[in-house]
């Protein structure tokens, strides 16, 4: 095991984990609220100011808890922020709110 605390919060400012959780049941979940493309829409908008990835990570994540038919859940740490029901369309207001337009707002 190794620890890389230190690596990864010099590395990264924030982290935002997009849910894209499947269920073959009757209930809500991201996979079929167009979580694939709300996924791509947060990449591009970071890679659009070169911030993907560093200092602004991008991971898919299971069930966050928030589930709905109308958009994906997406939170972003270590802010502790939380959204529900996020479609593709949302996510340039989402991020220029939390990173500010040209994502240095860290
Ligand atoms: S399936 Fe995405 S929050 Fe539950």
């Amino acid at each position: 095991m190794k620890r890389q605390t230190e690596k990864q919060t010099t590395r990264l400012a924030a982290h935002v984990f997009v849910c894209t959780n499947a269920r073959d049941s009757e209930y809500a979940a991201c996979a079929d609220a167009g979580a694939d493309e709300t996924v791509e829409a947060v990449k591009s908008w970071l890679r659009d100011r070169d911030a993907f990835w560093s200092p602004i990570g991008v991971s898919t994540t299971d069930c966050l808890g928030l589930c709905s038919a109308e958009g994906t859940a997406i939170t972003i740490q270590p802010r502790n922020e939380w959204y529900a029901e996020v479609t593709p369309a949302d996510v340039p207001a989402l991020l220029t709110d939390e990173f500010g337009p040209d994502a240095d707002r860290l």
